[in-house]
């Protein structure tokens, strides 16, 4: 790139979700994806009007906050979305100039610059809305050595059940209205310097019933990658469109997280609790005939229902919860990159159609 990057950021530096009930949100992201107690701010650290719990597994930080009373932005927020993603907070070394950058280009600002400063130093944060009510935070850290931020205290917790693998944020999908998704990926390319990887249109994500279009924007390093979809006509309801009814509005779909070992990570996750969306058996009699020779023996990708894809630099393994709340809104996925640089576009079909399996018991397709 010859032009400089007017907004450099080092990778996600947390995800904080709004629910209805922190505390016990925290006990299931422990108990059943591994993480670990890192940090709590509340009233028995001189907040006032919520609880936060922060958890840490390798470096991916989650930010669990739920409101106290029933007033303020929080609750509306819970009442409205359900438990949901608020904030994808991006990791910079200047969020004053992070602010200053995209505000000038038209985004509209949630928190102007503001320092935060206790016995371990400051930080710097700012922020600026995107699609629907979620935010992007932009950290600037590199004078903090606290366990998170100013405000909180360190989480010590005597159940600190074993990690499962999970290293980092691969990337946090979008879900937008019908006709907005170039808005938003606009939004990404000229507020925010994010180039397009990639586009998928309804011919790539249809299944006999549903469709849905795509377009994938990342930073110049690709740390952030944020695909981006909105709904298209099918024969029936796309999925995007029951998210997009029951969170109310555009929101985030799903947040893939990386592991190196992802036969690993999916049993012990399953183990724990955890559910997955299962292709059909006859999804492998094929794959190897499709996909090319891989490292890892089929058997247990089959019996776990991990799916596979190759593209022109590597192949891919993947896998995808069901939403991790009663309202069919956000899910994970788990993903393990050999090479690959793509998203699985081999699988939509087979994904696609266990989601619809899943939306037709649900009464939504
Ligand atoms: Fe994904």
């Amino acid at each position: 790139m010859t032009q400089k990057d007017f907004l450099p950021i080092n990778g996600t530096d947390y995800v904080e979700f709004y629910v209805g009930n922190a505390k016990q949100a925290a006990h299931f992201y422990k108990t059943a994806f591994g993480f670990q107690s890192l940090a709590y701010a509340g009233p028995e650290t001189g907040v006032r009007d919520r609880a936060s719990y922060v958890l840490q597994q390798n470096k991916i930080r989650l930010v669990l906050t739920t409101p106290l009373h029933p007033e303020g932005e929080i609750a509306s927020h819970i009442q409205r979305h359900g438990d949901g993603v608020k904030t994808l907070a991006l990791w910079v070394d200047d969020a004053a100039s992070a602010w200053k950058e995209t505000t000038d280009r038209g985004a509209r600002s949630f928190m102007e610059p503001t320092t935060l400063k206790d016995q371990h130093g400051e930080i710097r944060t700012a922020g600026i809305h995107t699609y629907g009510d979620t935010i992007h935070m932009f950290v600037e850290r590199k004078n903090y050595n606290g366990p998170f931020m100013p405000g909180y205290e360190s989480w010590e917790s005597h159940y600190n059940p074993t990690d499962t693998g999970l290293l980092h944020i691969d990337h946090c999908v979008g879900n937008v209205g019908w006709g907005e998704m170039d808005q938003w990926c606009n939004f990404y390319s000229e507020v925010m310097g994010f180039e397009q990887l990639v586009s998928f249109d309804d011919k790539d994500i249809s299944t006999e019933y549903s469709a849905l279009m795509s377009k994938v924007m990342a930073n110049g390093n690709e740390r952030i990658k944020f695909p981006i979809n909105e709904p298209a006509e099918g024969k029936k309801k796309s999925q995007i469109e029951e998210y997009l009814d029951f969170y109310h509005g555009p929101g985030v779909q799903h947040i893939a997280i990386a592991t190196h070992d992802i036969v690993h990570t999916v049993t012990s996750l399953r183990d724990r609790g955890v559910e997955f969306l299962h292709v059909p058996n006859t999804y492998y009699d094929d794959i190897l005939d499709r996909v090319g020779p891989i490292e890892e023996d089929i058997t247990p990708l089959r019996e776990l229902g991990i799916l596979i894809d190759r593209d022109e630099e590597g192949y891919l393994l993947q896998i995808f919860t069901k939403p991790v709340e009663d309202r069919p809104t956000l899910f994970y996925e788990i993903i393990q990159r050999k090479g690959a640089r793509s998203f699985g576009k081999g699988n939509f079909k087979a994904l696609f159609e266990a989601i619809e399996r899943e939306q037709a018991r649900r009464g939504n397709l």
